[in-house]
């Protein structure tokens, strides 16, 4: 039962897209208070767990902490902080009640869940125009899936972004990307997929190529193809202010970029200089700036990743003025120390500051909408920009996608990754726990940056954070410019991640028909032990195993120089370790504790009792898997329904597309 409350005139963000009456009256959980912009109250049962917020920080169970809706380019994902890329406003209490509550509100919100009062959940912003959706259901399972029914399908990419992809900033010419491709095929080490980062552009302008390195591109392109890798290239939000360029031309010339209040063209650096955001709120300037990836779909490219869409500002016109205006008085006055307080104050506040995101305006249907009270919308729009082009560019066929903002609606239109990163042991645990909370707001192809992006990977970092990528549907190494390099073949011993990748691709007709079961079912991927073992109160406190699809759960390993590590069986399961030379163990476990060892070059898993899952013959790429020819991993006399398309058009719903194996 999902009932909506309306205060004030909210915006419409579209996360919605079944249609729900408004009800009258007051919701019949927590206590709503309209004095001081919104808030919402509601007092918690000691046990109760909470569940939700997609892209956060800390746990699965999101008490004791306060998190604030608000997209941020932040490198640091210390534990301290509050917000991250995204906003994702729901949440689930799960104890004596179970109930869920999604608040469509798209600028900073609050939840301070048991962190000011230990017992009470405070949600709360500034003001009051929002839609609050509040979802009663037998179990907080059954409340994720309703919400998921209301929010639309999930984006579906193509079979191929199954498939283990390379991506580093700092790749530059041609010369580079074959080298990767070739330390990967002379390694034999299975590779779909090299991301473009910033460099391939000219002088880092949107939908350009860099004119010396990369002429006759689209050969380039069909190259890679052959030896069966796709270039996956980088889309920024801001658009380079330069004359002459055509893409800042239409924009200005059309009015599709964000205005000032004078209605000026507001101007941000980011990596290019100065730069015009596409308000890509505007359905006009949305369909024209999803129109341009035409220039490289049209030289044969398959897929891209949207960035910097919070979207992220290094500085903006009017700030770097201030530091002028600070720096000159200084010299005026003849100050003799100067107050380094002050002027780092000045310095630190320019990036992302709220200030400048009052700064700009969109046009929306006729109305214009200063941009802070639509924030966290942005990369949203930036991505269903592209989502609603690829529908016109070629409607039949499936384009990767993911961004690395988002809020709940963009989940339709593509996947996530949780941005930057550190080649810390503690962020493979945090990539863990995020993943059955981004599927909860309808984010299922994820994935974060495996071996960490920023900060020096460790060789064991790798290894062990691959083998949990294993199980991500989007599974990309990719490093920041000056770390070590991390690429699987800069390592000693390459065997050892061939033998994690090859297990990817073994598994990748499990993983991707489960995946799309979760998508076409309105489900999750990942969930947490909770929501399969209910009665098991043991179960429902652990955050460091999940269930994947409905056959398996993953304990990866976390802790550097560990053997090992403890995981909890809910019930018998049968303890899979995918080994050197495609060895694979099996070993029946009881319900209960267990100390299983695992070596780097391992990669573990658990079959339920009962179940099994196919597994193919390892290949180089994912086209290359030979799925007619699967062996069923798991329980005698089991059974498993595959899932199985072409993998690149959009068949989805054809019962052909299932056939039973049995074991
Ligand atoms: C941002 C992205 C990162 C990318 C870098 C350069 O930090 O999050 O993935 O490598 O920009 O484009």
């Amino acid at each position: 039962m999902i009932r909506r409350y309306i205060y004030g005139k909210p915006f419409s963000t579209e996360a919605v897209t079944e249609t729900i009456q408004a009800s009258e009256g007051t919701p019949a959980y927590g206590a709503v208070s309209l004095e001081k912009g919104f808030s919402f109250t509601y007092l918690m049962e000691e046990n109760d767990i909470v569940y939700g917020l997609g892209e956060a920080n800390r746990g699965l169970n999101k008490r004791g902490y306060c998190y604030v809706s608000d997209c941020s380019d932040d490198p640091n994902h210390t534990e301290g902080k509050r917000s991250l890329y995204a906003s994702h406003n729901f949440i689930v209490i799960a104890g004596k009640e179970n109930i869920g509550f999604f608040f469509d509100y798209p600028s900073v919100l609050t939840f301070d869940i048991g962190y000011t009062r230990m017992d009470t959940l405070t949600v709360s912003c500034d003001r009051a125009d929002l839609d609050m959706y509040v979802i009663e259901g037998d179990s907080p399972y059954d409340i994720v899936k309703q919400f998921r029914k209301i929010i639309g399908r999930s984006y579906i990419p193509p079979k191929f972004a199954f498939g283990f992809g390379q991506s580093r900033w700092g790749y530059k010419t041609k010369e580079d990307f074959r080298k990767v491709a070739e330390g990967y095929r002379e390694n034999q080490i299975p590779l779909d997929m090299i991301y473009m980062d910033i460099d391939y552009m000219q002088d880092f302008k949107d939908f350009t190529l860099n004119e010396e390195n990369f002429k006759d591109f689209p050969e380039f392109v069909q190259e890679m193809k052959d030896n069966h890798i796709r270039l996956i290239p980088i889309i920024d939000a801001g658009v380079k202010v330069e004359k002459g360029y055509s893409v800042y031309e239409e924009g200005v010339e059309n009015r599709y970029f964000c205005q000032r209040e004078d209605g000026s063209d507001f101007v941000a650096a980011v990596w290019p200089g100065d730069t015009h955001f596409p308000d890509v709120l505007n359905p006009d300037a949305r369909k024209w700036f999803g129109d341009n990836y035409r220039f490289l779909t049209d030289q044969g490219i398959e897929g891209f990743w949207n960035d910097m869409n919070e979207p992220s500002i290094f500085y903006s016109t009017e700030s770097m003025d201030e530091v002028k205006a600070l720096l000159k008085k200084y010299v005026e006055e003849e100050t003799e120390t100067v107050p380094v307080g002050e002027l780092g104050e000045k310095l630190r506040s320019l990036a992302n500051n709220h200030e400048d995101y009052k700064r700009f305006y969109h046009q929306v249907n006729g109305e214009r909408v200063r941009h802070d009270q639509v924030h966290n919308l942005f990369g949203y729009n930036m991505t269903r920009a592209a989502g609603e082009a690829f529908e016109r560019i070629d409607p039949e066929k499936r384009f990767l996608m993911f961004s690395r903002s988002s809020y709940i609606g963009m989940h339709r239109y593509g996947g996530i990754w949780t941005g930057d990163n550190k080649s810390w042991w503690s962020h493979i645990l945090l990539n863990l726990k995020m993943m059955p909370s981004l599927n909860m707001c309808g984010f299922l192809y994820t994935g974060a940056d495996l071996g960490g992006f920023g900060d020096d990977a460790t060789r064991d970092l790798v290894l062990r954070w691959l083998a949990l990528g294993v199980f991500t549907p989007l599974m990309r190494n990719h490093a920041a410019l000056g770390t070590r390099e991390q690429e699987c073949y800069q390592f000693e011993k390459t065997e050892d991640f061939r033998g994690i990748i090859e297990t990817r691709y073994r598994l990748v007709p499990y993983l991707y028909s489960e995946y799309m079961k979760a998508a076409l079912n309105d489900d999750m991927y990942f969930k947490p032990l909770a929501f399969v073992y209910p009665e098991d109160s043991f179960a429902a406190r652990v955050e460091d195993q999940m269930m994947i699809g409905n056959e398996i759960m993953i304990a990866p390993v976390y802790t550097q120089n560990a053997p090992g590590r403890y995981v909890y069986l809910p019930e018998e399961m049968m303890f899979v370790k995918f080994s050197k030379d495609g060895q694979i163990t099996e070993e029946i476990l009881e319900k209960g504790h267990h100390y299983v060892e695992v070596a780097l070059n391992e990669v573990p898993m658990f079959i339920r009792r009962g179940k099994c899952i196919p597994v193919a013959d390892t290949a180089q790429c994912v086209e290359a898997l030979d799925t007619e020819n699967l062996t069923l991993l798991g329980y005698d006399d089991s059974e498993y329904t595959l899932y199985e398309d072409d993998g690149v058009h959009k068949d989805y719903d054809n019962a052909k597309n299932y056939r039973v194996i049995k074991k």
